[in-house]
């Protein structure tokens, strides 16, 4: 049985002080057990350090939003996996469509850094997923083949099975569209039959496969119970305590049934 994970990807959001509140409004809401439900939360770079000091102990993982595929160096502006490990993060979001549209990240540069944060102890969360005008010329199915095809290059089937893809379709990030479940659901299959196809279908039943795109309380039921989605990944539902628990709590009951 995959896990259920719900990750809060806080983006450009959230001063330390905001921080610090959104998490202890989370930590005092969190009082039922999670049983096989996991919980992230990806604050700012700016947060990192105090978010682990108040979720240290507790059921919350913390996440980052990026990283680079490098140690150390003169890079100015980037942070590295050590970095990353050093303040407490377990996960790392790589290749949001944010990062790809404004940031020019590519297939190639997201398998990159992906390898990096593998064989630095960080489990990525890579994003893929299609566009709208994409999806409105029927080719959802190849562009996101490729995306899997080529960020998952060159890992191990051992670390496949480690990692966390989101599928997030761009026409639904920020814009209060959502997919469908079963639209949803369609693409998730597709995934996973992809990783079957390159690694073996045990592997691809083991990789959990999160949905991100206007996911909120009232739609987070539905689409976690679908047979592919293996979580969420929230974007602005997490930046407040009540929706994201609520979220939460909608994992934790499709994990049971
Ligand atoms: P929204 O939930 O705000 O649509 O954002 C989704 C997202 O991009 C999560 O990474």
């Amino acid at each position: 049985m995959r896990p259920k994970i719900i990750a809060g990807n806080w983006k450009m959001y959230k001063t330390p002080t905001e921080s610090k509140d959104l998490v202890e409004g989370i930590k005092a809401k969190l009082t039922f057990p999670l049983g096989a439900a996991k919980v992230i939360v990806c604050p700012p770079f700016t947060s990192l350090a105090l978010v682990q000091s108040l979720v240290s102990g507790s059921a919350i993982a913390l996440g980052a939003q990026n990283v680079y595929f490098e140690d150390e160096g003169a890079y100015t502006g980037e942070v590295s996996p050590p970095m990353l490990r050093s303040v407490g993060c377990s996960y790392v979001i790589l290749g949001h469509s944010e990062r790809r549209q404004y940031f020019g990240e590519t297939n190639e540069l997201v398998n990159k850094k992906a390898r990096k944060a593998l064989a630095s102890g960080l489990i990525p969360i890579v994003c893929v997923g299609e566009t709208l005008e994409q999806r409105e010329k029927n080719i959802t199915d190849q562009i996101v083949t490729t995306q899997v095809r080529s960020v998952l290059k060159d890992i191990s089937s051992g670390d496949v099975e480690r990692l966390i893809i989101a599928y997030e379709p761009v026409w639904a990030i920020g814009t209060g569209k959502t997919a469908t479940p079963q639209q949803a659901q369609d693409v998730h299959l597709l995934i996973r039959k992809t990783i079957g196809q390159m690694y073996a279908w045990a592997t691809a039943e083991k990789v959990v496969i999160q949905y991100g795109g206007s996911v909120k309380p009232e739609n987070s039921r539905d689409l976690l119970s679908q047979a592919d989605i293996d979580g969420a990944l929230v974007g602005g539902a997490c930046l407040k305590a009540d929706s994201f628990i609520a979220i939460i709590e909608n994992a934790v009951l499709t994990s049971r049934k």
